[in-house]
């Protein structure tokens, strides 16, 4: 099995798991503690994050610059995976360093282009896999300043750039696979097998610094992004960093792949769960097929299919994490950049329905399990539905319509409370839509055709009460 589909297999584990016990919201826990794993510690650390929604991530590395193809051969597979799927020895592949100076980047623009977006938060790969560092370290220089002939510490000039704009800054860091340090996990082709290594020495020499330095000199860091957690059950090693991490920053998350004590659920790459979850959690995800640049992968995802994850995720109580990977000189590939504004742009009139919104009331628009039907393995298939999703605010439902915007009206969801008036989201006016009752008490939006918005439109609800009745 190729090590990033046990890794897959383990993060459906841990989200199965968290998608059988989702209890009441996590807000509504007790006030702090001192113990940072008190429910109620936890619980004030996520806030920020379950009202974010939609975050920028970035794999950037030296991998941009072989972009896919090693010696005239195109490598298949993830771009930033290259090192591992090509075996290229760790002597010749470090030697990129010596070719890194992506001239066109410019932190600034990548955080705009985050803002412009929509997105709340930005995490970027401070370490790979291929163990070279995007900053300063003290403890290795096979990083950007001390490597490479640009010299710029890039994690540095985006944390400010992020702060400047009022965006949150994570770090992605790879704690376990390091394809550069002999007694890293992952690099068997140069150094053997993973279990003749002093992979505790790799750990405490290399890993948990140079995340101390993360913490240190970077202003505030909302969350570390840790991932492919192998090897890290034994001897205390995944507390080791959580350690770390609440010492030095008591309120930085820790996402779901550091193989114990996340704050949140990372799903498995590019997985959106079919049910709702009240766990906070978070789906990953690529706007192609790579997370680090591959010249040759140009099959980017549609704005009006990144709207649909977005609000189909944030309607199941999740958060999206979208990808960029910029080129070998920092220019972030146009496709992508076009997507994400067009998605923002969207997001900026309708935006009420994404940010700070909780997920749907309802549930039966999401889909079912399809009776009768197993897959290959004798599980039951999940049979999704995608004509229009629902997220709610204090006294307000968001259904927002995707597809065929309906000719006679939107039938609502059976519900008691009264409603007080409808509109759209998107009409600065509020003009009221009309809406009727059926003799069986269903209610119908009237909606005005033709749909305001080719990809989705919001119609807004308020109804009376604390909360929906059913
Ligand atoms: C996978 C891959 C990695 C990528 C990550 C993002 O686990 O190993 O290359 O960074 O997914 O979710």
């Amino acid at each position: 099995m190729k090590p990033h589909r046990i890794l897959s297999s383990l993060a459906m584990l841990i989200l199965a798991s968290a998608f059988q016990h989702s209890g009441p919201s996590a807000l509504s826990a007790a006030p702090a503690a001192a113990d940072p794993e008190s429910p109620g510690a936890r619980a004030e650390r996520i806030a920020w994050f379950r009202d974010a929604k939609y975050g920028l991530f970035i794999h950037w590395g030296l991998y941009a610059i072989p972009a896919g193809e090693w010696k005239g051969r195109r490598v298949p597979g993830i771009g930033e995976w290259i090192m591992q799927h090509a075996q290229i020895p760790d002597a010749e592949y470090s030697r990129l360093a010596s070719q890194f100076f992506p001239e066109k980047f410019d932190a600034g623009a990548y955080a705009q282009l985050a803002l412009d977006a929509g997105m709340k938060y930005v995490v970027i790969t401070a370490k790979h896999h291929d163990g070279f560092a995007l900053f300063k370290s003290a403890v290795s220089d096979y990083n950007v300043v001390d490597a490479t002939p640009f010299k710029r510490d890039i994690v540095k000039e985006l944390a400010d750039a992020c702060a400047r704009r009022g965006l949150r800054f994570g770090v992605y860091y790879s704690q376990a696979q390091d394809w550069h340090e002999p007694n890293g996990a992952g690099n068997t082709w140069d150094f053997g097998p993973d279990d003749k290594k002093d992979f505790d020495k790799y750990l405490r020499e290399k890993a948990e610094p140079q995340v101390r330095e993360l913490l240190s000199n970077y202003g505030p860091v909302c969350l570390v992004w840790f991932d492919t957690p192998r090897m890290m059950d034994t001897g205390g090693r995944a507390g080791r960093f959580t350690g770390i991490v609440r010492a030095l920053q008591p309120a930085c998350l820790i996402d779901g792949r550091l193989g114990a004590g996340g704050d949140y659920v990372s799903t498995d790459d590019n997985a959106i769960p079919g049910a709702i979850s009240d766990t906070p959690w978070e789906t990953p995800a690529t706007l192609n097929h790579t997370w680090g640049y591959r010249k040759d992968d140009n099959d980017w995802k549609r704005p009006g299919e990144i709207i649909f994850k977005l609000v189909d995720i944030v309607s199941k109580g999740g958060n999206y994490l979208l990808n960029i990977g910029p080129k070998a000189d920092g220019e972030i590939p146009a496709p992508s950049v076009e997507s994400l504004r067009t998605v923002g742009a969207w997001l900026k009139v309708n935006g009420e329905a994404v940010h700070g919104a909780a997920r749907t009331p309802f549930g039966e628009e999401l889909g079912g399990y399809i009776e009768g039907r197993k897959d290959s393995g004798g599980g039951r298939v999940w049979g999704e539905l995608s004509a229009w999703r629902c997220t709610a605010r204090p006294g307000r439902l968001y259904f927002t319509v995707f597809s065929d915007w309906p000719r006679n009206g939107f039938d609502l969801p059976a519900f008691k409370n009264k409603i007080k008036t409808a509109w759209c989201l998107d009409d600065p006016d509020r003009t009221p839509i009309e809406i009727t009752t059926g003799k069986d008490g269903r209610r119908t939006i009237k909606v005005p055709r033709p749909a305001r918005n080719a990809m989705a439109n919001v119609l807004v609800v308020e109804y009376e009460g604390d909360g929906i009745e059913k």
